[in-house]
């Protein structure tokens, strides 16, 4: 597949401070609009993450999945209990019930052990697991979660502008996100697959708000647009923004959480998703009908779900999908039986 510049790329640097002038906020937030109902992807410049920063972890990242798997075992997922953090090994996470071609590791906010939240053992949240080896990555992976949440937090807010709303409309939502961050590593195979034979990660969508994924140059991501697959470009300093059920659910469907997929690559790949999602206690409801009204629901989602008929907070959802792609984790920990998805 040709790599088409299918998915605008948007300077984000207006919205990044608190003294933004409002008429740049205003036009950066109708291209984040404009962007989000048409294909619901995007690539997001101007951010201000320090490319150095991004090079060591993924530098960082490389050491680590090159250990023995003993020793990555070390920080296994199964050790982390109901906090979902850790290593888990190629084929040990299922999209739509089949294995992806990936290992990765799995972080979130670093909560300290007696967090009340930690102490009640409220699934996803806890302490990260870190290696001892490498033993920069810990750091590394605690600066970039620092400076890529505020991004989202930028995105959203052009989004709030571009829909007319009050800048910090989103806080409801997301003063306190949970936030879960990734590091993915494709093995190269060889011979891959052809198309539908198997998927680094098979089609789905995101969960939450919005993804920030940095990934290296090798390609093979691919997000759905109304017609065609198409790939998403590298471009090295960008992180690719794309929309999670949350946005769909909130703009009733206006947004659409974008589809996307990553094919098995020929060389190794590294990526880095970032998900802002909304607060764990939060119920989410659609936006003013005001903030809709400017156009009707784009087109039916991927999966067939009406996530209008969503009830409860996000952290049931959340669960819900987890223990689907975990589905033997997600039993041992028992992280409760009762939070299978009303979609
Ligand atoms: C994800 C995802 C894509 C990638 O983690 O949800 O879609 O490039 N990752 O790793
Ligand atoms: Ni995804």
């Amino acid at each position: 597949m040709v790599p088409v510049p299918v998915l605008p790329t948007i300077d984000v640097a207006g919205l990044m401070s608190a003294s933004d002038d409002d008429r740049t906020t205003r036009s950066i937030g109708d291209a984040v609009v404009a962007a989000c109902s048409a294909v619901g992807a995007f690539q997001v410049v101007g951010h201000g993450v320090d490319p150095v920063l991004r090079a060591d972890l993924v530098a960082a990242a490389r050491r680590f999945f090159a250990l023995d798997p003993s020793e990555k075992a070390h920080i296994g997922m199964p050790l982390a209990g109901p906090a979902w953090r850790g290593w888990f090994p190629t084929g040990g996470e299922l999209t739509a019930g089949v294995p992806d071609g990936k290992e990765g590791i799995y972080f979130g906010l670093e909560l300290p052990p007696d967090d009340p939240r930690v102490l009640a053992r409220t699934p996803m949240h806890g302490p990260n697991l870190f290696p001892a080896r490498p033993a920069e990555l810990r750091s590394l992976v605690l600066e970039w979660m620092d400076a890529v949440v505020p991004v989202a937090h930028a995105v959203l807010r052009g989004i709030a502008v571009g829909l007319g709303l009050e800048r910090r409309w989103f806080d409801r939502w997301c003063a306190d996100p949970t936030v879960l961050f990734r590091i993915f590593h494709y093995p190269a195979v060889a011979d891959p697959p052809g198309p539908g034979a198997g998927w680094g990660v098979g089609e789905h969508t995101d969960y939450g708000l919005l993804t920030l994924l940095a990934q290296d140059g090798t390609g093979g991501l691919e997000v759905a647009t109304a017609d065609e697959w198409v790939e998403v470009e590298p471009i090295p300093d960008a992180l690719v923004c794309n929309l999670g059920d949350m946005l769909e659910r909130l703009s009733a469907g206006r947004f659409r959480a974008t589809p996307h997929r990553v094919r098995t690559p020929t060389i190794d790949r590294i990526s880095m998703p970032l998900f802002l999602d909304p607060g764990w206690d939060v119920v989410v409801e659609p936006l003013p009908r005001a903030a809709l009204d400017a156009e009707g629901p784009a087109r039916p989602r991927w999966d067939g779900a009406d996530l209008r008929g969503l009830d409860g907070p996000y952290s049931t959802y959340l669960l819900g999908r987890v223990a689907r792609v975990f589905p033997d984790l997600f039993e041992r920990v028992g992280a409760g039986a009762e939070v299978e998805p009303r979609v």
